[in-house]
């Protein structure tokens, strides 16, 4: 049994939709989450989380939902070291903006790797032009995230 951090990011709520169903899916596989919509890192540290998953959207010009921009800028102030903590980034947007498509996904990335996380599974993107079901997309990409990160 594993704990799992879920930070949020989202404006108009799709993506706490698809992390509350990730949440789901974590405990019927018997595991724990914590789903944090206003994520910090603070309460990631005091979570003691075996794993982190990032699920955020991406609004105005590759930008961060304001209820996690506040987090991604703690990560770079206050830089905790992972240490090889397992992360995995469900990144929602809409391939019609496409210079800055998944964006905010994308710079959680790359901020976990430079924190030395553990990426066992590649960021994946739900493209809201490609999918009406964003939640079925992540939860098949979860199936492998838990097996091959927890
Ligand atoms: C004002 C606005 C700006 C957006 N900008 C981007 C963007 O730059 N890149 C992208 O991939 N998606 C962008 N999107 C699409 C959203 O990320 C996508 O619709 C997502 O599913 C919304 O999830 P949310 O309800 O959790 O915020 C934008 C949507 C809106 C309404």
């Amino acid at each position: 049994m594993a704990l799992v951090y879920i930070a949020v990011g989202s404006v108009t709520g799709t993506a706490s939709a698809v992390a509350q169903a990730l949440a789901a899916r974590l405990t019927e596989a018997g595991h724990q989450s914590v789903m944090d919509g206003q994520p910090s890192v603070e309460a990631l540290n005091a979570s003691q989380a075996d794993a982190v998953l990032i699920c955020t959207s991406t609004t105005g010009r590759g930008d961060l939902p304001a209820n996690i921009a506040q987090f991604y800028v703690e990560l770079e102030e206050q830089f905790p070291l992972q240490n090889g903590r397992p992360f995995g980034v469900i990144s929602l947007g809409d391939s019609s903006y496409d210079r800055t498509f998944c964006n905010a996904g994308a710079l959680f990335e790359e901020r976990f790797l430079e924190l030395q996380a553990a990426q066992p599974v590649p960021r994946v993107t739900i493209d809201a032009t490609e999918t009406v079901t964003p939640d079925d997309d992540a939860l098949f990409w979860l199936n492998e995230w838990i097996e091959k990160a927890l």
